[in-house]
């Protein structure tokens, strides 16, 4: 069949058959089609969109596209967790050592970052000697060894998906519900999961900037993945805020660390780790209910086996030995450490997240261009909360940057993202977790 056919029934608005779909996946996988036709396949579905069977067909295709693990004989399920991406969400750091403790296995493959959000591919890459990608054999024995491993998504992996998506990213068509689910989706498949759990954010700091569109994004997620035959739950999450107290790589892996051997742990950092954690146990079978869930992910973090389960994987996989003695974990620190100051006394009842990612990102911690290099050093620290009073002077955040310019001009565009009301002003927190 020809990829203009294919490209002309979608454009239409026609529904396109299981065959017609697996063919043009083929073609990405084969190097057929040239750019011009993905880029109007994407621009089609991207307008026309798609039926769930459809989507199903789009994620099974391109999810065969590639290697796909499988994991026999492990002694416990196979789980992991997606975000569709925040400001300062480091939960992925978080969860794989928890579950590992609790006694699932988690083999997750993820990103780096992607516009003014973080990816967890860099957090990690600021930890000297953490191998992002290991290997197959290395990765596969980490995971059974260790319970858990965290790396870039393998080349071998859903590489349709690869293919299509860097074409997406030229032409204006990441935004796609259909396209963005088979996407995510076709990458989980791959690594043999017996169940997901998917983060969906909304609000200023998020891809989803509505909860409506958050929910239908959660709703084709989890109909798309249960289609292709992968258990899936959906939690929405509120990101009208940074996510803890940190944005910026190695700054975050520092506050992971301190999550995990118990120095600090931010509530709403907490609460939603604990929700999608509770979430993944019983997915898995290693919890009967949501409060058990959370008992059993919380005596793992009192004592010490989450800690112990991260500092064993980054061992395995090329990093220090002696992580969790190190101060500030080994990593490096910015040559400028800055605390800005609040500029009047108030209380803090919002945050621009989106303009906090990108100062990040410009910063030096995200990139412009796909084959930018990032500083790992970079970003914000001790970063207040919303519904916290804050008195004149008093530090809203430390800005760590390159140089002292940098840091004033990221300090001055932090002030500006956050918004003080009258010290008395009355501020109703959200919860951090939709139902
Ligand atoms: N993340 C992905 O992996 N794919 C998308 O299309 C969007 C976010």
């Amino acid at each position: 069949m020809l990829a203009q056919e294919i490209i002309r029934l979608k454009r239409d608005g026609r529904r396109l058959s299981s065959a017609q779909i697996e063919c043009f996946v083929r073609g990405l996988g084969d190097d057929s089609w040239s750019e011009a036709q993905i880029a109007a396949f994407a621009m089609a579905v991207c307008l026309r969109g798609m039926q769930r069977d459809e989507c199903v067909a789009l994620t099974t295709a391109m999810l065969q596209s590639g290697r796909v693990i499988a994991w026999p004989d492990l002694p416990g399920p196979v789980l992991d967790k997606h975000s569709t991406g925040g400001v300062g969400d480091k939960v992925s750091l978080l969860l794989p050592a928890m579950v590992a403790a609790c006694g699932g296995f988690v083999p997750m493959v993820s990103g780096r970052g992607l516009g003014h959000t973080g990816g967890t591919c860099d957090k990690l890459s600021a930890i000297p000697g953490y191998e992002l990608a290991p290997g197959t054999g290395r990765f596969e024995r980490v995971v059974r060894e260790v319970g858990c491993a965290v790396t870039a998504t393998g080349a071998d992996l859903a590489p349709a998906d690869s293919r299509l998506y860097a074409i997406r990213d030229q032409t204006s068509t990441i935004e796609s519900l259909p396209l963005i689910t088979a996407s995510i989706l076709s990458k989980k498949l791959a690594s043999g999961l017996q169940g997901l759990v998917m983060d969906v954010k909304f609000g200023n700091g998020a891809f989803c900037e509505t909860l409506p569109a958050a929910q239908e994004l959660a709703q084709s997620l989890v109909e798309v993945a249960g289609g292709a035959g992968l258990p899936t739950r959906a939690l929405i999450s509120d990101m009208n805020q940074v996510l803890g107290r940190t944005v910026g790589n190695g700054l975050e892996v520092i506050e992971a660390l301190d999550y995990l051997t118990g120095r600090a742990r931010e509530p709403r950092l907490h609460e939603l780790t604990l929700a999608l954690g509770a979430e993944m146990l019983m997915l898995g079978g290693l919890a009967g209910e949501r409060d058990a869930a959370r008992l059993k992910l919380q005596a793992a973090l009192d004592s010490g086996a989450a800690a112990e389960r991260f500092a064993r994987m980054v061992a395995a996989l090329g990093g220090p030995v002696d992580l969790l003695e190190q101060p500030r974990c080994g990593l490096a620190a910015a040559p400028v450490a800055l605390e800005v100051l609040a500029s009047r006394a108030g209380r803090l009842t919002a945050m621009q997240t989106r303009e906090i990612g990108l100062l990040v990102l410009e910063l030096g911690g995200g990139r412009r261009r796909a084959d930018d290099p990032i500083d790992t050093r970079v970003g914000l620290s001790e970063l207040r909360a919303l519904g916290e009073t804050l008195r004149a002077g008093e530090p809203l955040a430390r800005v760590h940057a390159a140089d002292l310019a940098a840091a004033q001009v990221a300090g001055a565009r932090l002030q500006a993202a956050c918004t003080l009301s009258e010290p008395g002003a009355a501020w109703q927190g959200a919860p951090v977790v939709n139902e």
